[in-house]
């Protein structure tokens, strides 16, 4: 039996949510995989808690249940340490990174990604931030030191839209992707086309689901699609790209109108990120866009993500996840942790 030490920075939807699966399928990830997955730091905003032999994953899972911070926890507990501390001197062989996305310097993830790459760690993310800001520097990282770098969890979630890119699709051009890599804007312009309602009714139905913030400025501007899009021009499509590449158009201006007026046409309004080889380069977009009612993605319901890869040798390949929380994104992190080590 192969033991794995895991350390998770971020304990919220989806951190708390893989140690529930990790304590539910134990004994199937070791009678399946010869693998045994100890967690033996942990860390959130109220500090880290440690354990060399590993940490009680039910325990602490119940412990955010109940709103409390790791540093809580019974004689494990280090208040006000942060997470790079705690991997200074924590034995662990993978980092998850499931702190919140931060665009602007990629903190707090982005240096602990760093300090663990740097020693031959490898790391999963599912925080989005160092990788739009610094995807070429990391890869490198990675390679550099022997450690492998995998976010299969950043793009659509639970979709592998990532390990379909990279990995299903390699000696093969691609031509054109075309990605609902954002559920909640889906959510909203599947509700007001199928439903009748307006932008706020839908926005606010969004917010009561809990798929919305209170501020969904990132979700419908736009700006995560385009975070991901950014992940998947310079992971699949091998593009050097950063957000300044993208022309980004939010969905706040789609009236009920203008949906149904695509409808009489025989179309779907839906938000879309492309990515259009051009000939020298790709051209990368985020914004609604009608699509002919049989497309792939015109055909995704509120709850779904999708992508569709068009191909020069490999054909058009088309995906589509139904993803109605954040449980399918904290099982893409453990499908990462286990490609790893089963040579996947
Ligand atoms: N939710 C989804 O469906 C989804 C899907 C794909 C990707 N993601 C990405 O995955 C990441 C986690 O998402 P989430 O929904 O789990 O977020 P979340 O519920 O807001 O949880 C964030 C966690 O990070 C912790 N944290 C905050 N500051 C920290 C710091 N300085 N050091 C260490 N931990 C810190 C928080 O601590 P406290 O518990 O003490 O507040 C919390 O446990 C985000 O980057 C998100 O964009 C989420």
């Amino acid at each position: 039996m192969q033991e794995i030490r895991l350390a998770i920075m971020g304990l919220g939807n989806i951190g708390r949510n893989l140690l529930d699966i990790l304590v539910a399928r134990q004994q199937a990830n070791e009678r399946a995989y010869g693998v045994k997955i100890m967690v033996t730091g942990v860390a959130d905003s109220s500090g880290t808690a440690v354990c060399p032999s590993g940490l009680d994953a039910a325990a602490l899972r119940d412990l955010k249940l109940a709103r409390k911070g790791v540093a809580t926890c019974h004689g494990a507990g280090r208040p006000g340490q942060t997470a790079l501390e705690m991997l200074q001197d924590l034995e662990y062989d993978v980092l998850l990174d499931a702190a919140p996305t931060n665009i602007q310097d990629g903190e707090p993830g982005l240096s602990c990604v760093r300090h663990s790459l740097a020693q031959g760690r490898h790391v999963i993310m599912a925080d989005k931030g160092p990788l739009v800001l610094a995807f070429g520097e990391l890869a490198n990282l990675a390679r550099e030191h022997g450690a492998r770098l995998l976010y299969s969890a950043t793009v659509a979630g639970g979709l592998p839209t990532v390990n379909i890119g990279v990995r299903d699709l390699a000696g093969s051009g691609v031509t054109r992707v075309e990605g609902i890599f954002n559920g909640t804007t889906n959510y909203i312009l599947t509700r007001m086309a199928e439903e009748g309602i307006e932008y706020p009714e839908a926005l606010a139905g969004a917010q009561a689901a809990g798929i919305a913030e209170a501020d969904p400025t990132l979700d419908v501007d736009g700006w995560d699609a385009a975070n991901k899009l950014v992940i998947i021009a310079n992971s699949v499509l091998r593009r050097p790209t950063a957000l300044a590449d993208l022309q980004v158009r939010g969905i706040r201006d789609v009236t009920l109108r203008d949906l149904q007026a695509a409808q009489e046409r025989g179309q779907v309004i839906k938000p879309l990120a492309i990515a259009q080889w051009t000939g020298s380069d790709y051209q990368l977009t985020v914004g609604p866009v009608a699509l002919d009612a049989r497309h792939p993605m015109a055909l995704t319901g509120m709850w779904d993500m999708g992508v569709v890869y068009h191909t020069d040798y490999m054909g058009v390949i088309s995906a589509v996840i139904e993803e109605k929380g954040p449980v399918p994104t904290s099982a893409a992190v453990l499908r990462d942790i286990l490609s790893i080590y089963t040579g996947y």
